[in-house]
């Protein structure tokens, strides 16, 4: 007799639950400093924190579609109207809305490493097949493989994902590179989760009149401090992103954390702190570090900064061992390009950050 197992989708199977290690560590000792998820250090704006009590008080009630919302998201944007705008719970959300409109068991999705994991998670619960080509490692430099990228693309591939800018190696894609991508016809997935940070000039939604294949995903969870808030969205052509949302599970943004973005949006001021604040900690990071021999520091456009200290003869794991012992946690990052003194840490309050710039000038030191 067949068991329940035997009815499992085969493709789910032996997929297990995803749990960060460094997030239950992080939760189990609040006392350690959290400089490992991409995190704000700054916490929701006063303004924020009253919507959100506000409406905590109708929670009872189910949420309406968010045309307020929406409107705004897409005059900020310079798009039409709301029908060019999907909500998520998260961006990772708005990633599995996307997959499962594209990719059927067997199809393509080509991403280009090191990158962020959510691609490869959205993908194989689909029975995707997950297709990696890698950046370039040149005169110290992590770069983009346009390249590689389209010689990857197969009758299968549905879906191509860029970061904009990407996590970890923190660079920009050139424009006319993800113009060259955008151009062979395959729904391209920009994700521009740290996109604030450089400024919404640097995003490509520009390109979503010219390219209906090309689909922008944005999150509240860094700039906008958020994170624990989950909302995220896509824009994209009006016929492109109504068909995306058929696949939205109804009331999948909670009424709190829908008028929480609104405010978060409107609180123009707030952001431009969050992004000088960032800023201004990676430039010292920058002019901190420059100073260890052998140490590489990746410029970043994000919140995080990777670095790579191979050529100080010490392995990236033990510069995190070390940081953990003194209470923070940090990113690994496996092996790459034959090199293993990489790192990553996301900026934390002013406080964290000369903490780990001491940590990481004691570590280095040690013979
Ligand atoms: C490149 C990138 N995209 C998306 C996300 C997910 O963000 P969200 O919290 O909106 O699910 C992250 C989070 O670290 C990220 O680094």
């Amino acid at each position: 007799m067949s068991t329940v197992e035997d009815y499992f989708v085969p493709w789910i199977k032996g997929i297990p639950m995803y749990i960060s290690p460094h997030i239950e560590l992080a939760w189990r000792n609040p006392s350690l400093a959290r400089m490992m998820s991409n995190e704000n250090p700054n916490q929701p704006s006063e303004k924020v924190l009253e919507t959100i009590n506000k409406y905590a008080k109708v929670a009872n009630r189910y949420m309406d579609q968010g045309l307020i919302l929406r409107s705004k998201i897409a005059e900020i944007n310079g798009l039409p109207g709301p029908e060019n705008v999907l909500l998520g719970n998260g961006s990772s959300e708005v990633y599995d809305m996307v997959f499962r409109s594209f990719i059927a068991p067997g199809d393509e999705v080509i991403q280009q490493t090191p990158c962020f994991g959510i691609y490869k998670l959205r993908c194989n619960v689909l029975g995707g097949k997950l297709v990696s080509t890698k950046m370039v490692y040149k005169d110290k430099q992590i770069l983009f493989d346009p390249d590689a990228i389209i010689n990857a693309i197969t009758p299968k591939t549905k879906i191509i994902v860029v970061a904009h800018p990407n996590n970890p190696t923190g660079n920009f894609m050139d424009e006319k590179d993800i113009i060259r991508i955008a151009e062979q016809g395959r729904p391209l997935v920009i994700d521009e989760a740290y996109i604030e940070f450089a400024g919404l000039q640097r995003s490509m939604v520009k390109l979503v009149k010219d390219f209906k294949n090309v689909i922008i995903t944005r999150t509240l969870s860094k700039a906008y401090a958020l994170a624990g808030l989950r909302f995220g969205y896509a824009l994209g052509d009006r016929d492109v992103i109504m068909q995306i949302a058929g696949t939205l599970i109804p009331w999948n943004v909670s009424t709190i954390a829908m008028w929480a973005a609104l405010t978060a949006f409107e609180d123009t001021e707030t952001l431009r702190k969050n992004v000088e604040f960032n800023n201004n900690e990676i430039k010292f990071y920058e002019e901190s570090l420059a100073d260890i021999p052998g140490l590489t520091v990746f410029h970043s456009y994000g919140n995080y900064l990777l670095l790579d200290g191979t050529d100080t003869g010490k392995p990236g794991k033990d510069m995190i061992k070390y940081a953990e012992q003194h209470g923070v946690i940090l990113r690994g990052q496996e092996n790459l390009y034959g090199r293993n003194g990489w790192w990553r840490v996301t900026i934390g309050t002013h406080k964290e950050n000369e903490k780990l710039v001491r940590l990481t000038h004691e570590f280095y030191a040690q013979k």
